[in-house]
Parts: structure tokens; C-alpha cells; sequence
């Protein structure tokens, strides 16, 4: 009799989007009369830059001549992409990265959910509260959690995100092996300040901890103060991983490409003691368990890379940043108190009641998808996220819905 992964069993039913769109899709079909406007998952609504598109095409029509066929491409992405993107994103910034600590993939959640298995069953690994779900239910299928109680897995260490601490949690008081930040953040949209990022690589760096660091959304930043990547970090190189994705950035969720960066000082131990590089670990599951992102997503990818792709992406983040003011300065005129919006695609609403059944009424009353805050964790129950990715007009209708529904 072959049995399960008894470890899947302690998980919630359904991953949070699931459930929103098993909700969503019970909506519709009883009232069709209104469309629902999503402004739930962060789902990018505007088509490829053109650039991209372009990149794209140009893939294709290699792939289509025999002379210039490719086949396997290298599992860690081409040589021409990697290195535009060690210039572009981390060279230009003043941040030491080499095309061969960069490895591309087909998306940051797949990364970000991949990388636990370099390391022990035992160690000890601490998630913010609230999180994106993904840092939290992979660990809990590799068996590093006891069971779900009272809103939490034990084992895990919960660092609590608030409004006291600005949704930034300082480091705990006790060393950890693996913690997991995401900045600009998901759900919060609250940003890390170069001070409290090196916080936390000290606090790596004394206690050997590896950070593990999301800047899936750094490229809707526009204070300059800001670090986009956490190697603009004195020391960061020892201590952390870094992952990117053009998802969010470029439009590409239905595309896929993303890239994970894993510096060469970066080791970890083995049970007599030994250091190990965390980048060959990465290397050797990456090239037997990936086969890299297909040859025209990455010349699409490529073009993103160039002052012109950055033009048309600046362009459009500057769109959902647009959407992300019209959003926070709407429910703050409901009397909602909210952070992110700025420098930051999501606005997290502090509604003090089950965000479970303000997302029933908001979705009942108003036809608009949101995100309750307690589907990222305990700390995000009396929260709910709303998203800024969407058609302006769309935004528009979902907020004057919203302020009829609420006022
Ligand atoms: C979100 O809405 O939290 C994200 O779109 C999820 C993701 O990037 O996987």
C-alpha cells in the first residue's frame, strides 16, 4: 500500500488563492448580472512591454530555422541573459552580483518555494506574520512544523508585523537557521529602510543564519532611500539569497520568468561541520530537478534588460503605483487606517473585524475581489489587502463600488 506524505496532511484545505477563487466563482454564478472585479491576486493586467514582445518574436523565429534551433539550454538560464541582468539589476546599484551566482527560473514562487530543500529537516526557521503563504506551507510539506493550532504551525517561529513596528519585524530574540523577509512586502505593502535591512544581517552573521529575501516587488520603489536589494547591504553576500521576478515588474505572470541570485560566500554546514556552497547545492538541484525557462521567454526577458524595456516597465509600475494612491487615499477617506501604496503595488487595511467576512461583504455588496489579511497569517486577521493591479477604469468602478457598499 503506498501512503502519502503524511506531512500534507497537516496543511489548510486550500492554498489562499484557491479558496478566493472557489468564493469568487460561487459569486458569479449567482449573481451574473455584475462582473466581478478582481483586485484580489496581484495578477498584472497589461499586455507584454513591447520590447518583450519583440524579444519574444525573435525567439520564436530562431526557434523555427533549423540553423537556429535551440534545444536544452543551460538549467541556469543563458549566458546573455544573466549577465544583462548582473549589470542592469545589481552592477548599476553599486551591488557586487556575477552572472554565474544568477539563476533563472520560471517564477520566484517556485524559488522561493524550492529553496528549503538545500537545508536540513531540523532546522529552525522563522516567517513574518503576516506572509505569503507559499515561505510557510513548503516547510510545512518537508515536515519542519508540528501540527496547525490556533492559527499557527508550531515549530515555526512567528515574527508579528504590526502597525506598532510598521509591519518591518526586527529579528527575534533567539537565533534562527532560515528567516524569510519580503520587501517591498506581501501583504503589507511595507518597505525595509537600509538600517533595519542591516539589522538583520548582523543578526545573520552573528547568529549563521541565512536570509532568504523576496524583492519580487522592488521595482515599484520610488524613494531613493530605499535599498532595492539587500546586497546593497554591507556583509549580505554571507548571508543571503536573494530572489527577483519580471512577474510583477514586466507582466510577466503568464509568461513566467524569474531569477534567484545565490552568492558564492554563502555556505552552510553538514552534520561533522563542514562547509558546503550554498550556490553548487542550489546548482545541483536546479540541474537535476529544472530544465531551465524556455529559449524565447528568455530572450523576451532579455529585452526587458535594456534602457528601453526599463522605460517601458518604469512606465507601467508607475501605473499600478497611480492605482495604489487611488486606492489608500479612498478607504483612508472611509476611515480606514492603511499602510503600503507607496512604493508598493498592495494596501493593507486595518478593518478590526474578521477579514474573512469583510472580503464575503465587499465581494456580496460591491462585486470586488480583495484579500482578507487572515489568510497570511494570524497577525493579518482585522486586515485585508487590496491590490493595485488592474485597468485604471476598473480600479475606478471597484473603489466607488466599494464606497457605497461601506459608507
Ligand atoms: C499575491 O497576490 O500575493 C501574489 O500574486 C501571489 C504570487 O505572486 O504568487
Amino acid at each position: 500500500m503506498i501512503r502519502i506524505n503524511e506531512h500534507y496532511r497537516k496543511l489548510k484545505a486550500s492554498y489562499l488563492f484557491v479558496e478566493i477563487a472557489r468564493r469568487v466563482a460561487a459569486h458569479a454564478a449567482a449573481q451574473p448580472e455584475r462582473p466581478v472585479i478582481k483586485l484580489g491576486i496581484g495578477d498584472v493586467t497589461h499586455a507584454l512591454p513591447s520590447v518583450a514582445v519583440e524579444g519574444f518574436r525573435k525567439g520564436i523565429a530562431e526557434q523555427a530555422g533549423d540553423e537556429t534551433f535551440h534545444g536544452y539550454g543551460p538549467e541556469q538560464g543563458y549566458e546573455f541573459l544573466r549577465e544583462l541582468i548582473a549589470t542592469a539589476d545589481f552592477g548599476e546599484r553599486g551591488c557586487d552580483v556575477s552572472a554565474d551566482e544568477i539563476f533563472v527560473s520560471d517564477g520566484a514562487k517556485c524559488d522561493t518555494g524550492n529553496f528549503q530543500e538545500l537545508f536540513a529537516a531540523d532546522i529552525t526557521v522563522a516567517v513574518p506574520d503576516p506572509v505569503y503563504p507559499v515561505y510557510v506551507d513548503t516547510n510545512v510539506m518537508a515536515g519542519r512544523t508540528g501540527i496547525w493550532r490556533d492559527g499557527r504551525y508550531d515549530g515555526l517561529v512567528y515574527l508579528p508585523g504590526t502597525s506598532e513596528n510598521g509591519f518591518v519585524p526586527p529579528p527575534p530574540s533567539q537565533p534562527v537557521d532560515l528567516v524569510y523577509l519580503c520587501f517591498p512586502n506581501n501583504p503589507t505593502g511595507s518597505t525595509a529602510t537600509k538600517a533595519e535591512l542591516a539589522e538583520w544581517v548582523s543578526y545573520a552573521r552573528k547568529t549563521g543564519a541565512i536570509i532568504l529575501f523576496d524583492a519580487a516587488y522592488e521595482e515599484f520603489i520610488r524613494d531613493d532611500s530605499l535599498p532595492h536589494s539587500i546586497y546593497e547591504i554591507d556583509g549580505a553576500r554571507e548571508v543571503a539569497v536573494e530572489f527577483r521576478s519580471l512577474s510583477k515588474t514586466a507582466g510577466f505572470t503568464g509568461t513566467r520568468c524569474a531569477y534567484t541570485v545565490v552568492p558564492r560566500e554563502l555556505k552552510a554546514f553538514d552534520s561533522q561541520g563542514s562547509p558546503h556552497s550554498v550556490r553548487d547545492l542550489w546548482n545541483r538541484r536546479q540541474s537535476t530537478k529544472f530544465n531551465g525557462v524556455s529559449y524565447p521567454v528568455q530572450t523576451a526577458a532579455a529585452a526587458v534588460f535594456t534602457p528601453e524595456g526599463r522605460k517601458e516597465i518604469r512606465a507601467r509600475s508607475d501605473y499600478y503605483l497611480e492605482n495604489a494612491a487611488l486606492i489608500r487615499t479612498t478607504m483612508e477617506e472611509l476611515g480606514y487606517e492603511c499602510s503600503g501604496g507607496f512604493n508598493s503595488p498592495y494596501v493593507w487595511i486595518r478593518t478590526g473585524t474578521d477579514s474573512w467576512a469583510f472580503f464575503d461583504d465587499v465581494l456580496n455588496r460591491a462585486g470586488v475581489v480583495i484579500t482578507p489579511g487572515a489568510g497570511f497569517g494570524l497577525h493579518g486577521e482585522g486586515y485585508v489587502r487590496i491590490s493595485a493591479f488592474n485597468h485604471r477604469e476598473k480600479v475606478i468602478e471597484a473603489l466607488s463600488r466599494i464606497q457605497a457598499a461601506l459608507r
